[in-house]
């Protein structure tokens, strides 16, 4: 059966029928097929995969070369969703021409879309990448590639002066050309006020039900997150670290119980050849058994 692919028209079209677009991220082939097959309408390939995938203190340090292998991985397993590619830090800030070719990049790579964060001051590079004929959304609140200026993961927009500035800046990006504006972090009420005197789609990660879809970061919902970044807006609606550790752990145990592999597990032959064999493993001189290993800590 061949599968709708989702466009910008299509989400529009969610819009205008007052449905919410649902977004999540993803970094790998599994975790996208399961995403694409569960209908869910777009992907990011946030730039969050330095924390969740490659266990690096922030989204600083992650570059476009990683971030493409991520995206090939994802772009190859959405046959429905509408997959955008999160610009890293630096990869646009420079130049239009900068901006341009790592866009590019992304949409060689298979994305329909890119992101990138901040307002008014990177409205020139969105306005090169869309002359470019890219689809681009902004993304506004808090912006993690800012830390340092935010003063760390804090709410963004939380005063009406503070709500007039998040605005101003996606007014900038609506100038600039952007499809959409995705609002991390922010009070409800703001991103309420915010979305409508826009024109342009608007998402939200932790800013309220009044959006017109919503993203979570995959790995917090699904509980496979290492580490200590545990955000109030998220809901979790599976155990997948707690799981996959309990399985190794039994893995283990097994092993070194010598219950795994069972017969079950093991390739069966015909027993006139499995006979010869085991005959021959009686009469024919084995190898000498290996000289003792020095000693090893204990297991944990
Ligand atoms: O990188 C990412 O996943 C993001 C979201 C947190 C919005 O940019």
């Amino acid at each position: 059966m061949s599968v709708r692919k989702v466009t910008v028209a299509t989400l529009a079209g969610l819009k205008a029928r007052n449905e919410k677009a649902v977004f999540v991220t993803a970094y790998d082939y599994p975790t996208a097929t399961f995403a694409d097959r569960a209908g869910v309408d777009m992907i990011l390939v946030g730039d969050s995969a330095a924390m969740t995938m490659l266990g690096l203190p922030s989204t600083l340090q992650i570059g476009l070369d990683e971030m493409l292998v991520f995206i090939r991985a994802v772009t190859r397993a959405a046959q429905h969703a509408f997959v955008i590619g999160d610009l890293p830090f630096l990869s646009y800030q420079p130049s239009d021409e900068t901006a341009i070719r790592s866009a590019g990049a992304f949409v060689a790579a298979g994305c329909d879309a890119v992101k990138c964060e901040g307002g008014a001051r990177v409205a020139q590079r969105v306005r090169a990448m869309v002359d470019a004929g890219i689809a681009v959304m902004g993304h506004l609140g808090l912006t993690p590639q800012n830390l340092g200026q935010l003063g760390g993961y804090r709410v963004q927009g939380k005063s009406l002066a503070a709500a007039e500035r998040l605005l101003r800046d996606a007014e900038a990006l609506e100038r600039a050309g952007v499809f959409a504006i995705l609002l991390e972090a922010v009070p409800a009420e703001t991103a309420a006020f915010v979305r409508e005197r826009l024109g342009v789609l608007v998402y939200g990660i932790g800013a309220g039900p009044h959006v017109d879809g919503q993203l979570v970061i995959s790995h917090d919902m699904l509980g496979n997150f290492v580490g200590d970044i545990s955000p109030r807006f998220v809901k979790r609606y599976a155990e997948v670290g707690t799981n996959v550790e309990r399985a190794f752990r039994e893995y283990a145990s097994d092993v070194r119980a010598g219950v795994f592999p069972g017969p079950e597990h093991c390739y069966p032959i015909d027993p006139a050849d499995e006979s010869l064999i085991r005959a021959a493993r009686q009469t024919r001189k084995a190898r000498p058994a290996a000289r003792s290993v020095p000693a090893v800590e204990a297991r944990p």
